[in-house]
Order: structure tokens, then C-alpha cells, then sequence
């Protein structure tokens, strides 16, 4: 797939508008513009391309279908409620997707070892797990709030060989993470990479994450056609750092007649530190890296953040989103944590299938839209992962419904 739109964007260096661009120490320079140089030849090499179908096709279990949710869509009365299942990607969400085809780059600069950062614990699963595979290092750093709510992948990382680093500073969740893991990165830039967890960071993170992530939305156009003969009317992903909404929109992003929402989570306020809505309140700012739009305190500093939701409380996002809101090619739609919580539970209930919490967001969103729209219309949700992560922290603070017990 030929995309006009991806094919040109960023720009060679790194800008997505005025969005992007990379803004590190020095001592960063060198191994980002090795990282940089290591994407442009892979991406062109045929041995590169074989050697990630090979194993998106025989171990990740790509292509993940899409599910027509006719339980939801008949509870919801409206559109027609698509799913695309990267919660059945090996691991249990989209990160996979990034991950294996990060650790070959590593492998490919020659290097032992990999870092990142994780919130929910599923890009430090997929990392650990793309480690394992390949036989590299892995280091992962997470917020101490995000080690104990996130206790099963905390376990299923140690199980997988990777070593966990805890952010014990500020509100030690997603932010301080990432804090902690490129403090950690620039002491060890000779024998490991930074495997960032998202389109964010520095150039050429955002376009590569974003190359990486695009198989969601190729294999989307494609099966979504088998299903409905046309393109979905609205396609609708969780946004964090907006990898996976970057992924499922790769693949409509040439077709202006799909309306692409990235649904952001409004926690439980409007209120500074009550929510993660970067997109819908925050301003143009640098923060790990790159210009973006962030969330600032009083001093212009990164704003504390929260959500239910560990992997999407980031006070900033990807700049491609911030550039995609700006020209008006997508819009923001928004899920607070009481939304989130009833369609984890309506989508258990009505379609055996327990969502992400993050994933959660663009189902709450998506079920508030379809209502609004007539039934010849179609609504096709990036379910992101799958919430077996979650359900300890769900029924110990949110009563199960209809429970039979
Ligand atoms: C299941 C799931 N969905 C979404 C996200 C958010 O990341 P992104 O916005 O990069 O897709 C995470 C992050 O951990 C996640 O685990």
C-alpha cells in the first residue's frame, strides 16, 4: 500500500507540520542519528520486509480480524459497531507490532540490550517478549502507582527475563517512566537502544513507530471491505501517546471521507490532574524530546495527569496527532473513567470480550457516537489490548454487574 500522505510525512527531519523535530542533549545526538540512518536502509531492505512477515504471520498470529459486535450494536441502537482484535496479537495488544521490528533493529546496530519505558505494562510485555525472541537484554522502567495496579504484566515481564527498574519520583506512573528509562539509556548508548513504547519521543521515533503500527490499518482496509463492501464511516482508537490510533489510521488516512477520532481520556474532571486530555487542553510544547502539545503546569512544567487507563495518562502525545488535529484531518473525541468502566463491562457481557482499559476509552466513545448515527452507518473501533491486566484493579473498585454470585 502506496499512501500520499505517509509517503510524504514527516518531513526528513522529523517535522509533522511544526509538530516533531528532535530535541535532545548532545550525547544523544550520535545514537539517534545511528537509530535514524539503521530505519532508513531497513525499511527499504527486502530481507528486513521477509523477516517481519515471518513473524507477524508465524508467531505474533497476525492478520487479527475484525469482529462485527451486533450484541453492542443492537444494546447501543445506531450505527454498526466493528472491532479490529489487536487484543488477540501475540501478547495481548498492538505493541507487538513495534516491538519485534525494533529489537531487529537493535540487533541490526549490533547492540545487547533494550530499554523502555511502560505504563500499562504492555509495551514492556511485548518488548520483554520481543527480547526473548531474539535473544537481546531487556530493561524496562515503570511507575511504582503502574507496578502495583499493573501487577499481572509486572509478572509476566520478570517470567519473560526482563529487568524492572521502578520510577519512584513525582507521581511515579507513565511520565516518570520515561523519565527514568532515558536517564538510564544515556549512561548505556554503546550497547542498547531506547525502544520507545509509542509516535512519541524524538525524530525518528514518531515516523517509525507510526511505519511499524501501520499493518493495523493496511490489514483494516482491506478486511473491513470483505465486510461492508466500503470503508467504515468513522474509525476510532484510544489515544496515549497515540500509537495505536496512529496504526489503525495509516490505513484511511487518504480517504477524506473517513472521519479518524482519537479519544482521549477525561479521567475524572476537567480539573488539571484529574485528566489526560493533552489534545483537547493543552499547548504547544517540548517534553521527551519533542514539540508537541502538552499538558503545563503553572510553571510551563509537564502537568500532573491521571486516567484509569495506565497506558494513555501522558501529559503530552505524538506530534503527528498534534499536526492531524490541526489541519482538521482528525478530531478528538473524549471517555471519562465511569464511560470507560461501563464498556469494559458491556463489552464483557454482550460480546465476551474483555477489553483493555485503555482499549476501553474508544469502545465508551464509539458507543456514545453510534447512538447518534443511523444503522446504515458503520463505526470501526481499534480494540488496542485486552484486559486480563486489568481485572483485579476492575472488581475491587467497581462492582461487577449482574453478578450471578
Ligand atoms: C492496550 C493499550 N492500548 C493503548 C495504549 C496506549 O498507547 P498508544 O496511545 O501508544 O496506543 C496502551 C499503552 O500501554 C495499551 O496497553
Amino acid at each position: 500500500m502506496k499512501s500520499n500522505y505517509l509517503e510524504s510525512t514527516p518531513n526528513k527531519d522529523g517535522y509533522f507540520g511544526k509538530f516533531g523535530g528532535s530535541f535532545i542533549p548532545p550525547m544523544l545526538e550520535k545514537p539517534f542519528e545511528d537509530i535514524k540512518n539503521a530505519y532508513e536502509q531497513l525499511k527499504n531492505s527486502p530481507e528486513f520486509i521477509d523477516e517481519l512477515k515471518y513473524v507477524r504471520k508465524h508467531y505474533q498470529g497476525r492478520p487479527t480480524p475484525i469482529s462485527f459486535a451486533k450484541n453492542l450494536t443492537k444494546y447501543c441502537g445506531g450505527a454498526k459497531i466493528y472491532l479490529k482484535r489487536e487484543d488477540l496479537n501475540h501478547t495481548g495488544a498492538h505493541k507487538l507490532n513495534h516491538c519485534m521490528a525494533e529489537v531487529i533493529l537493535a540487533k541490526h546496530l549490533g547492540k545487547k540490550k533494550v530499554i523502555a519505558e511502560t505504563g500499562a505494562g504492555q509495551h514492556g510485555v511485548a518488548l520483554a517478549t520481543a527480547a526473548a525472541y531474539f535473544g537481546l537484554e531487556c530493561e524496562i522502567h515503570m511507575g511504582e502507582v503502574d507496578i502495583a495496579k499493573e501487577h499481572p504484566n509486572v509478572i509476566r515481564m520478570k517470567i519473560l527475563g526482563a529487568k524492572i527498574v521502578p520510577a519512584t519520583h513525582g507521581l511515579k506512573t507513565l511520565k516518570e517512566a520515561v523519565d527514568s528509562a532515558f536517564e538510564s539509556y544515556v549512561s548505556q548508548t554503546d550497547d542498547a537502544i531506547y525502544c520507545i513504547g509509542s509516535v512519541v519521543g524524538p525524530h525518528p521515533f514518531p515516523m517509525m513507530v507510526r511505519d511499524f503500527q501501520s499493518i493495523i490499518g493496511i490489514e483494516s482496509k482491506e478486511q473491513f471491505i470483505e465486510h461492508e463492501n466500503s470503508n467504515p464511516n468513522h474509525v476510532i482508537a484510544c489515544v496515549g501517546g497515540g500509537s495505536n490510533a496512529m496504526g489503525i489510521f495509516a490505513g484511511f488516512i487518504d480517504d477524506a471521507d473517513v472521519n479518524l477520532i482519537g479519544v482521549e481520556p477525561m479521567g475524572t474532571g476537567e480539573e488539571l490532574g484529574e485528566h489526560a486530555a493533552s489534545l483537547t487542553y493543552g499547548e504547544e510544547g517540548v517534553m521527551h524530546g519533542f514539540n508537541s502539545i502538552m499538558l503545563k503546569d503553572e510553571n510551563g512544567e509537564p502537568a500532573p495527569v491521571y486516567s484509569i487507563g495506565s497506558g494513555i495518562d501522558y501529559p503530552s502525545v505524538g506530534p503527528e496527532h498534534a499536526h492531524l488535529k490541526e489541519i482538521g484531518r482528525t478530531k478528538v473525541g473524549l471517555c471519562n473513567d465511569s464511560e470507560a468502566v461501563d464498556a469494559f463491562y458491556k463489552l464483557s457481557q454482550l460480546e465476551g470480550i474483555i477489553p483493555a482499559l485503555e482499549s476501553a476509552h474508544a469502545v465508551g466513545y464509539a458507543m456514545k457516537l453510534a447512538k447518534t448515527l443511523p444503522e446504515d452507518k458503520t463505526i470501526l473501533v481499534n480494540l488496542s489490548g485486552r484486559g486480563d491486566k486489568d481485572i483485579d484493579f476492575v472488581v475491587e473498585n467497581h462492582t461487577i454487574p449482574n453478578a450471578k454470585f
